[in-house]
């Protein structure tokens, strides 16, 4: 059995997402950036949506968030941020999947202050596409590491961490050989093109282009980071789910040596939209971090930020 893909936003309609089989074809990343061209808002997020859905990346990153996640907890940050004085924020919102749960705070801040300087991450928010020219049709989509996530040699789309299905052996087969294929060209430097294809939302992107101090980043935050900030905004990522005490604490080291002498840390999680944020906004201190608001519900962390001792 034999399953195409689809690469093209020509052939996304409903009919054409599944094969005779009803299995999913696998779509290339590459139509999220067509969807400039879907100019209806409601119809351009679901058509996002079903292309993140079906685009898994090495890791497993599958960017799935809301908006309008927690914009009562944001107005209360945005007046802290305001009560504090801070009149040209340097903020680092990390960890932002394709940036829709941060569209509210961040039109807000840009409302608020004239001089903010904003920079988004994850884990990866931009990927790169290979060619060997710019009109060729095949091309192969790697992270910064050139782990190479999706190889889309028309009509068929491969993505390296979704299975085809056994019964699908000539996708198996092919899948495999273009791998050992493009692998090839790429180390022999054989694919001259190259396209950084950024994976945020659009309405997103186009706050973060009114300034170009605005930036994204692909950012682990495991790692240090190159920037100082005054502000460290990190949503529903710090919390038991994802990470044990140890690993909260290496992060927070991380935080802790890239905001600024009283910068300050804004965290909190919640579950489905609009409810009820568990989270603190905490200052830097000279040995760690003291409270400066707790939120209704408080903050999961609360014990291991404000027990964080910069050692
Ligand atoms: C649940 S989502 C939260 C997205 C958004 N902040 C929100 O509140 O809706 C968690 C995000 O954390 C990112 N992530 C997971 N591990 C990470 C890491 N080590 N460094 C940076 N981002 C990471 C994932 O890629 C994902 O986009």
């Amino acid at each position: 059995m034999i399953r195409t893909g689809i690469y093209n936003l020509r052939q996304f309609n409903p009919a054409a997402l599944k094969d005779v089989f009803g299995k999913e074809k696998n779509i290339s990343i590459e139509v999220y950036s067509q969807l400039n061209q879907v100019y209806d808002s409601q119809l351009k997020e679901g058509y996002a949506e079903i292309v993140l859905n079906r685009f898994n990346s090495s890791n497993n990153v599958i960017k799935r968030t809301y908006r309008n996640r927690f914009n009562s907890f944001d107005d209360m940050v945005i007046e802290i941020i305001q009560n504090l004085e801070i009149s040209s924020p340097r903020i680092h919102d990390m960890a932002i999947s394709d940036g829709r749960a941060s569209y509210y705070f961040l039109e807000k801040i840009q409302n608020h202050f004239h001089d903010v300087e904003y920079h988004a991450s994850d884990l990866i928010i931009s990927y790169t596409i290979h060619k060997k020219k710019s009109e060729s049709s095949s091309y192969i989509v790697t992270d910064d590491n050139l782990n190479i996530i999706e190889i889309t040699v028309p009509p068929f789309v491969w993505n390296y961490a979704r299975k085809e299905g056994k019964l699908y052996f000539l996708n198996n087969l092919l899948k495999a050989y273009f791998k050992r294929k493009f692998y090839k060209l790429i180390i022999g430097k054989q694919l001259k093109f190259r396209k950084t294809l950024p994976v945020v939302d659009y309405g997103f992107k186009s706050l973060l282009d009114k300034s170009d101090k605005n930036k994204l980043l692909n950012y682990n935050i495991f790692e240090k980071s190159h920037y100082q900030y005054n502000v460290i905004r990190a949503m529903n990522i710090l919390h038991f789910g994802y990470f044990n005490p140890e690993q909260l604490n290496a992060v927070l080291d991380n935080v802790y040596e890239s905001l600024l002498p009283d910068g300050i840390l804004i965290e909190g999680s919640n579950e489905d939209v609009g409810s009820p944020v568990e989270g603190a906004v905490y200052r830097k201190t000279c040995t760690g971090f003291e409270l400066i608001i707790s939120s209704d519900k408080p903050s999961r962390i609360s014990d291991i930020v404000l027990n964080y001792n910069k050692s």
